[in-house]
């Protein structure tokens, strides 16, 4: 039960974080202004992504991964037999680039899938529901844009709904019980669903 939602709501000073290494790159500058904008935040090996843009040649996707899982991403992507135009992956920490890259109202679709959890007390400001991050993140949806947030721990599905829903003001448009792991559209789902665990996927939209 979260006592007091408002307080809850820390603030994000984007000028504070940390600067990336010089070689990150930045927007995807140059593709077709038309396109839906989407990110992902935690791409791992990438299966969602590729897939994911395989399935909507009109929506582009920048796929963020800070750790070596990063070079798996790109290795999928290389034996891709289609190039996909409609990809950008990036190897870099979703916090500064987000602050220092992405214009506010812009973006169509934020995945977070399956994130860590961060279960022990002391570490529960890393949950992004928890992060002061999460506010600016939200700002950079576009009105009616939405967040998707997979998980395979029931208790964390129930914290992040509140947290996104009371202390950060999205609405909950769909929460589902994946069964199917022929379905999985992650690594981390895949093995999940084989184990025969629940695992959460939670739609929110940014509504003000
Ligand atoms: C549990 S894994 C899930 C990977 C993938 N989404 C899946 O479902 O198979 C969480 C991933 O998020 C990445 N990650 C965590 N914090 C991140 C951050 N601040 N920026 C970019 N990636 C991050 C981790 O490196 C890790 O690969």
């Amino acid at each position: 039960m979260i006592a007091s939602y408002l307080f809850l709501r820390r603030k994000f000073n984007p000028l504070q974080v940390p600067s990336l290494p010089k070689e990150t790159p930045g927007w995807p500058w140059g593709y077709s202004t038309q396109k839906q904008f989407l990110l992902e935040i935690g791409a791992g090996a990438g299966v969602h992504a590729i897939k994911y843009c395989q399935e909507h040649a009109d929506q582009f996707l920048i796929a963020l991964e800070r750790t070596r899982k990063f070079e798996q991403l790109q290795r999928r992507l290389h034996l891709e037999k289609t190039p996909l135009p409609n990809l950008c992956a990036i190897r870099a920490d979703a916090v500064p680039w987000v602050s220092t890259h992405v214009k506010e109202n812009y973006l169509h679709k934020i995945f977070i899938l399956y994130p860590n959890p961060y279960p022990k007390m002391k570490q529960r400001n890393l949950r992004w529901h928890q992060m002061p991050f999460m506010g600016f993140l939200i700002s950079r949806l576009k009105l009616t844009g939405q967040l998707v947030l997979a998980t395979n721990l029931l208790w964390y599905a129930d914290e992040a709904e509140e947290y996104l829903t009371k202390v950060w003001g999205l609405k909950l448009l769909n929460r589902t019980v994946l069964k199917d792991p022929v379905k999985a559209r992650t690594h981390f789902e895949k093995k999940y669903l084989e184990r025969q665990e629940t695992c959460v996927n939670l739609i929110f939209q940014r509504i003000c």
